[in-house]
């Protein structure tokens, strides 16, 4: 049985852990990033003192079939069986890479992940979704295949720069609108000019259940997994924008300026009220800025809202909502109202 476990002592959360889980090999991936800053806050256990490991480059680019194969190479040159474990230890790019090296190496082994970022635990690590980048098509190869325990630690809060907190917390923000008045009261009044981590810490794991209970119903994302795509069909267009143009902005800002976009589209279709899309947008302003672009780009915007992976057909998916916890899937836009939506967010802020 899956668990996810909030932890505040990493070793110890681990140790009992391990010892729960039965396996012959146990084996860790890393990246050159967290083999550096997190691989010692678990090193001194004797489990893990004897596990083998691999190391791989860090970064969203490096998440391609050459580490993918360095990964499987590693498991089958150890010996690794179908009773062996596999710990990643990492962002969203060693959970989503080393969970289809998991899903894949002798039609499946066990895996657990300890996400270090933000983002990689309200997000990546959770519900089961792995896989790599191929031909620059983001997570075009990968499976529904989830780790059998995943341990979210406020240890690694702290060693985080704001940036990367923003970035994650995006995701939060998309949870608490997806849930309830009562999570979303906390999320929209955080304080980033004093991050206090422990209430952070408290928030991460509301967010985390949230997503949770969401892949729950329905793991292969055919009906209500859909909720989770709220903000991203805008967001991954400003994300590829701004990466085509040299500019590459963080996912979770992407997502946070896609929310006020798909928010608006909400309010207009679907009556989301007008003062929270005011709320989330000034929230959005304070801590992210403003996205740069201009209605000559409208259209690139659009043509890539349109391959939008999440389509059927030429019709671009939206989630809406028609109040905080009110979701609509399956909701589609025309060209015009999109627009639109761009306008509010470029300029009637
Ligand atoms: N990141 C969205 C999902 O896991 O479905």
């Amino acid at each position: 049985m899956q668990q996810i476990i909030k932890s505040t002592s990493i070793a110890n959360d681990l140790a009992v852990v391990l010892s729960n889980t039965s396996h012959d090999k146990l084996f860790i991936l890393t990246d050159e990033n967290t083999e550096l800053q997190c691989y010692s806050l678990i090193s001194t256990l004797p489990k893990v003192e004897i596990a083998k490991r691999v190391v791989i480059p860090a970064n969203d680019s490096n998440k391609i079939i050459e580490n993918l194969t360095q990964v499987w190479k590693f498991l089958s040159n150890n010996g690794a069986t179908r009773h062996s474990l596999l710990i990643n230890l990492g962002g969203g790019m060693i959970t989503d890479l080393g969970g289809f090296a998991a899903a894949t190496y002798k039609r499946g082994i066990a895996y657990i992940n300890i996400p270090t970022t933000l983002l990689g635990s309200v997000d990546a690590s959770v519900g089961g979704k792995t896989g790599i980048n191929f031909e620059g098509y983001k997570n075009e190869i990968g499976a529904f295949y989830p780790a059998l325990h995943i341990i979210i630690s406020a240890e690694f809060l702290n060693t985080l720069t704001q940036k990367d907190i923003l970035s994650g917390y995006a995701e939060m923000i998309k949870h608490a609108l997806l849930d309830s008045k009562k999570i979303w009261n906390k999320t929209i009044n955080f304080n980033f000019e004093i991050i206090d981590y422990n209430l952070l810490n408290d928030l991460v794991m509301e967010s985390v259940l949230i997503k949770q209970r969401i892949v729950d119903k329905d793991p292969y994302e055919k009906n209500i997994r859909k909720a989770l795509n709220l903000g991203h069909t805008i967001g991954h267009a400003f994300e590829s924008f701004a990466l085509d143009n040299d500019r590459a902005v963080p996912h979770g800002y992407a997502v946070a300026w896609g929310l006020v976009a798909e928010l608006y589209l909400s309010h207009k279709l679907c009556n989301f009220p007008k003062e929270t899309l005011d709320l989330v947008s000034q929230f959005i302003q304070h801590n992210y800025g403003t996205f740069s672009f201009n209605k000559e780009n409208y259209d690139i915007l659009y043509q890539l809202m349109i391959h939008d992976k999440k389509n059927v057909g030429d019709t671009i998916n939206f989630t809406l909502l028609a109040d905080i916890g009110e979701i609509r899937i399956d909701q589609t836009a025309s060209r015009g109202m999109i627009e639109e939506a761009l306008d509010y967010l470029r300029i009637e802020r």
